[in-house]
């Protein structure tokens, strides 16, 4: 592997561990299932996988909640198997990015556990952002936040789910203004002086300090231990959340975080962020083999997502807004020439993206015509308008293939190369991420995107693992398997395999876009080098110019072979016959 910015063109594989393969047979994957089934992504052509956590951790939200951070959950195996997935990953010429989740730990952290049984104002405490409360008696929350699942982003010490039981130490029970500040006779178990603390998402997950230089030390020596494992990147937990705004102002909760400017809200896009950044990218570049960082950072304009990105900052971030654009021709374009254009300037690649473990997985989203209205977060229920499969499984290839085709770096969700849709009919009483109870069950979330991958068309789990899934698999994974598209010709993964191998040879990802005019309204058509790509957004049919050769194509084409006709909801990629030498014309 050379080491020459890999990143600046990878394609990177995610894969979320409980959901890809499950080799102990208890229902969830796990680390020695990954590296069993690392042939597959050898052979489709990415160039890297990234891991969802796989740490210690409650599970409270999947993983996202970390206990201990230099540590395999059981769940998914140990440190051992961890090392044997790198070394089987880099024997098949694979890169292994890890995540790592810096804005908030577990509850069951010890440094939190420590900090509730240790007095306010302890140094235990100030790890983390623990607030006296307002209103006469602290009885209000210290401001206005909401947690990102529903509720409020705040939970008094003494208000903590039933799980948590008195520490050794607690002051004994006491009721009155002079014990906690708390009106006599409400009660509370071990109460002392009753503070709050923050929790941006679940209750399980309190926010660290990060002003405090201890929480930077330990994270910096999180990112060593994982890079003397053999990492070869980190993907950056809610990158735009660690610092919040100076006295924790209230928020305007009329602003819309997807669509209004993030930095408006004082708990996102804080200018203080980018120095933790900047240390994370000194440190990443003291090692040889250019270990690379990308964030998860959903930060409106382009502009200021761009800040992350600048040469001594993160290598790369996620691009939401791509994923977030509609199925349409000056949606599209406009995207895509917003999102080259604000890389350019910081000298960064861009990056595309479509599905992951968050959002409703793109075959799904693309096949409701009511796409834009979808919150990608809040899953698609039963009782809600159900996607046309045909017709989101046509767009998803058509829009892969248009993102395989820009400059930059990719990220694919696993299944999507299977055609995978989400799971759209799961039963209320399956559902586990943590958005459905603390939205009081007005939010399904995102255990749609998360079910377990087939690999074989039958079998308690088509091939995930010997046992039940922890999710219920739709009846539409079956013929959707691997075994059942390998050599398949059209099938989605013999596409995605031809996608990728066209894209590397081409060296796309290293290319320039270009527009050009398109042959007909509802068209998106540019060049990335000499390769010409017509996208049918618009629901139009279009003759192909008889002089291309058709590199790829999402889908059939009508026609015959030089009167070819690209269909609707079709992408392809084209090349002009070049003039030889002696005067003839190759391929
Ligand atoms: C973003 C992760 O992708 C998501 O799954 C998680 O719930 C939140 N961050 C909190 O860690």
């Amino acid at each position: 592997m050379s080491a020459t910015s890999w990143w600046r063109d990878a394609v990177i594989y995610q894969v979320y561990p409980r959901s890809w393969s499950d080799a102990d047979g208890d229902g969830f994957g796990d680390l020695r299932g990954i590296t069993a089934r690392l042939e597959h992504l050898a052979r489709l052509g990415v160039d890297a996988l990234w891991l969802s956590p796989f740490y210690t951790s409650p599970q409270r939200d999947a993983g996202y909640d970390v206990s201990d951070y230099r540590d395999v959950d059981p769940l998914f195996g140990t440190l051992a198997d961890f090392d044997a997935l790198v070394a089987r990953a880099h024997e098949l010429g694979l890169r292994v990015v890890v995540d790592v989740v810096p804005n908030h730990t577990s509850d069951e952290h010890p440094w939190f556990t420590a900090a509730v049984a240790a007095p306010p104002g302890s140094p235990e405490r100030d790890r983390f952002v623990f607030r006296e409360g307002r209103g006469e008696h602290g009885e209000e929350p210290p401001n206005n936040w909401e947690s990102f699942f529903g509720g409020s982003a705040w939970t008094r010490v003494s208000d903590r789910p039933d799980s948590w039981e008195a520490q050794d130490g607690d002051v004994p029970a006491l009721a009155g203004p002079e014990a906690d500040g708390a009106p006599a006779g409400v009660p509370g178990p071990g109460r002392r002086r009753e503070q709050w603390y923050l929790h941006l998402f679940d209750v399980s997950q309190p926010d660290l300090d990060w002003t405090r230089s201890e929480v930077r030390a330990e994270f910096e020596d999180v990112l060593r231990f994982w890079l003397d494992r053999g990492v070869d990147g980190f993907r950056v937990d809610v990158a735009h959340g660690l610092v919040k705004a100076e006295g924790l102002p209230d928020a305007d909760l009329s602003l819309d975080v997807q669509r209004d400017v993030t930095n408006l809200l004082p708990m996102w896009d804080q200018d203080g962020v980018h120095e933790i950044y900047r240390s994370w990218r000194r440190l990443v570049d003291e090692r040889d083999h250019e270990p690379m960082l990308c964030g998860e950072a959903w930060v409106v304009p382009a502009e200021a997502l761009a800040r992350y990105v600048r040469p001594d900052e993160l290598h790369q971030t996620f691009n939401f807004a791509f994923l977030l654009t509609p199925w349409d021709v000056e949606a599209l374009r406009g995207a895509i020439t917003e999102s080259l254009e604000s890389a350019e300037a910081v000298g960064a690649p861009q990056t595309w993206v479509l599905s992951n473990h968050d959002v409703v997985r793109h075959a799904t989203r693309l096949g409701r015509d009511d796409a834009a209205t979808i919150v990608v977060t809040d899953g698609i229920g039963p009782d809600d308008p159900q996607p046309d499969a045909e017709l989101g499984l046509r767009r998803a290839r058509a829009a892969t293939a248009l993102m395989l085709a820009l400059p930059g770096s990719a990220y694919l969700y696993q299944g999507e190369e299977l055609g995978l849709p989400d799971a759209t009919t799961l039963p209320d009483e399956v559902l586990q991420d943590p958005t459905w109870e603390r939205s009081g069950h007005t939010r399904r979330g995102r255990d749609g995107c998360r079910v377990p991958v087939p690999w074989s068309p039958s079998g308690p789990s088509l091939g995930f693992g010997p046992s039940d899934p922890w999710l219920p698999q739709p009846e539409a994974y079956a013929a959707l398997a691997p075994s059942e598209q390998d050599g398949v010709e059209g099938s989605t993964l013999e596409l995605y395999r031809h996608l990728l191998r066209e894209r590397r040879e081409r060296r796309l990802g290293r290319g320039r876009l270009t527009w050009i005019d398109a042959p007909a309204h509802g068209v998106l058509a540019f060049k990335v080098d000499d390769v010409t790509v017509l996208a049918t957004v618009g629901g139009v049919s279009v003759p192909i110019p008889f002089d291309h050769r058709v590199v790829a194509a999402s889908g059939p084409l009508d026609g015959a072979a030089d009167d070819t006709v690209l269909p609707p909801d079709t992408t392809v990629w084209l090349t002009t016959p070049v003039a030889s030498a002696d005067g003839g014309v190759l391929g």
